[in-house]
């Protein structure tokens, strides 16, 4: 391939080292392109589990370094990025779940793969966005604590109606901020284009899109899918590693805001220093991690 000098001493040094480094679709696209692997959250938890090398870098946000960790114990697991946190993730604590559990006893706890492993520890099953479905209906209990994204609870629930969903009041920052007008506007600006949407947007945007899906599955839409024109209702570089996939198609983002901002820590540069220094490393308690192990496995093996 055509690589930079940054990209590079990357590949060189991965290559040293044995290292694996798993990145998200969120990442900037010149990190993208000296991964290994580039997926979704369920693709990279299922990779991390089967991760032969020593060393695995995630090029995320921390809940997905602390999930390679949980099942990769032995590993030495690293991120670029130590302030790369997901907001959505931190608005759940131990103790929600635990009165959600204490109020609704003969509920099962799903937790969203976006939340920490204390809150892991004490779920019974994990989900991501592309598998949420498929956990929900595999629960023997008819009733569903789900945390701590409202936004995929409310869509899980409409897919699952057989059982009754107890909705924890968390959201992801970058998607709550689409709203219905955002949407309307793409549309009538592009009025041909076909809509494709994250589930962790609010209700009334999803209601708007022909597919709704994880960023792996709106990838896999967008492809396959025989029209000329796309609004993307998920983080921007979704689009942007479309349009340069698929330059005879248009992609266009729903808005110019829709960032993550933690996502994009992870720069070349700080994947370069990562590599060099070995650092930093992810630590948990063994535990809490333990615990939160018996959650993510039965998720990544439903
Ligand atoms: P995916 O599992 O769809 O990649 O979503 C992860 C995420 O954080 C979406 O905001
Ligand atoms: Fe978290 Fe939202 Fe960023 Fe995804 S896009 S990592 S849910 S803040």
């Amino acid at each position: 391939g055509n690589f930079n000098e940054t990209q590079q001493k990357i590949l060189k040094l991965k290559k040293e080292k044995n290292a694996l480094i798993l990145a998200h679709f969120y990442v900037p696209l010149e990190v993208q392109d000296i991964a290994d692997i580039v997926g979704d959250s369920f693709e990279m938890a299922k990779r991390a589990k089967e991760a032969e090398e020593d060393l695995i870098v995630i090029c995320g946000v921390r809940f997905m370094g602390e999930g390679a960790k949980i099942l990769s114990p032995d590993k030495k697991v690293l991120v670029p990025a130590i302030d790369a946190g997901c907001p959505m993730a931190d608005m759940v604590t131990v103790e929600d779940v635990l009165r959600l559990k204490a109020e609704h006893p003969d509920a099962a706890v799903m937790a969203y793969v976006n939340s920490s492993a204390a809150v892991k520890s004490v779920a019974d099953i994990c989900c991501t966005s592309s598998s949420a479905v498929r956990i929900a209906k595999s629960q023997d209990a008819d009733e569903i604590i789900f945390v701590p994204d409202m936004h995929l609870a409310e869509y899980t629930a409409g897919k699952v109606p057989e059982k009754k969903f107890i909705l924890h009041t968390g959201f992801c920052p970058t998607h709550h901020r689409i709203t219905e007008a955002d949407i309307l506007a793409a549309k009538k600006a592009h009025p041909d284009a076909k809509i494709a949407v994250h589930p962790e947007c609010r209700a009334d945007v999803v209601k708007h899109a022909d597919f709704i899906g994880s960023t792996a599955e709106i990838l896999r839409f967008s492809r396959e899918t025989d029209a000329r024109e796309f609004i993307i209702g998920t983080e921007m570089e979704i689009a942007a590693r479309l349009q340069r996939e698929v330059p005879e198609k248009k992609f266009y983002s729903v808005t110019s805001a829709f960032v993550c901002p933690n996502m994009k820590k992870n720069t070349l540069q700080a994947v370069l220093n990562c590599l060099e220094n070995e650092e930093y490393e992810i630590r948990l308690d063994e535990a809490e991690a333990a615990a939160a192990r018996r959650s993510l496995e039965r998720m990544v093996s439903c």
